[in-house]
């Protein structure tokens, strides 16, 4: 197993993305801190993992309030008493132009897509550190390199996930933490249907995301949880710094 007895923290674990990566890596052998402001379907997917005699820590909360980031630290070091691998993954999409993006969405966006990841990681590098390093994967998208439109704050906050990555995994190299962030492009998760859904017109919607993708088909969730199993794993350990694209083609 690529993860036997590693511990590993999972954001926005309870949907989409987050969820085929906790059972993927449950499926690995990982120890798993699994965090997420939806109580009920966290609790679920919990029980779930546990059923298969997983060893599952959950926490409800809100990953954008320091208070959520330490006590996520604390409670990992108090159950595991080691932490191997941060994937930061959680995170929200408003959508609109930044002259149409409001102050209160600016924030809330920075604050859920990007602080949370500094709070994380401010808290995980020195725990991690002294056990001779890890793994941080951190969440961007397609719109973190290249921006996207009509997604202003969203593509601002991705593309700062990049400076993040890459900022940390020069800083702590030599403590064996390695830092690497992917960008997928659209994948078909419950957000995503949210969004089809709560568009003027749910059909046009979905045949315009369809359109952009030169495989003719959206993302699975399973598909980017591989990437990020590559990149918890040993299998990646002379990468760090890095943004990789899993896009269907989309950005070629
Ligand atoms: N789906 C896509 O097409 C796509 C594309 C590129 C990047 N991404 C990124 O992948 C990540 C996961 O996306 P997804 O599509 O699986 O999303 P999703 O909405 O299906 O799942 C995200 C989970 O994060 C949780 N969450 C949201 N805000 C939180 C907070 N403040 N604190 C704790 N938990 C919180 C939600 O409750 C949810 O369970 C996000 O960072 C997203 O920006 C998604």
């Amino acid at each position: 197993m690529k993860l036997d007895r590693k511990v590993a923290i999972i954001t926005g674990a309870a949907a989409g993305i987050g969820e085929a990566s906790a059972r993927l890596f449950a499926r690995e052998g990982a120890r798993l801190v699994l965090v997420d402001l939806e109580k009920e379907p966290l609790e679920k997917l919990t029980s779930e993992l546990e059923a298969l005699s997983r060893v599952v820590l959950d926490i409800a909360g809100d990953i954008s309030a320091p208070s959520v980031c330490e006590s996520v630290i604390d409670r990992t070091m108090a159950r595991f008493g080691r932490l191997d691998v941060l994937f930061n993954n959680a995170g929200i999409v408003l959508s609109g132009t930044l002259v149409e993006c409001t102050e209160e969405d600016w924030q809330k966006t920075m604050d859920v897509n990007l602080k949370s990841m500094y709070l994380l990681c401010r808290g995980a590098v020195p725990v991690m550190g002294a056990h001779g390093g890890g793994s941080i994967i951190n969440m961007s998208s397609v719109a973190g390199p290249t921006g996207v439109a009509n997604r202003g704050a969203y593509s601002v906050s991705k593309a700062g996930v990049l400076g993040l990555t890459k900022s940390l995994a020069m800083d702590f190299i030599k403590e064996g933490i390695r830092v690497n962030c992917i960008c997928p492009g659209t994948v078909d998760t419950p957000s995503l249907r949210k969004r089809i859904a709560n568009s003027p017109d749910p059909k046009e919607a979905h045949k315009a995301f369809l359109a952009r993708q030169p495989m003719g088909r959206l993302g699975l969730p399973e598909e980017i949880a591989a990437l990020a199993l590559f990149l918890a794993s040993d299998d990646s350990k002379y990468m760090t710094g890095q943004a990789i694209l899993v896009d269907g083609g989309m950005k070629l």
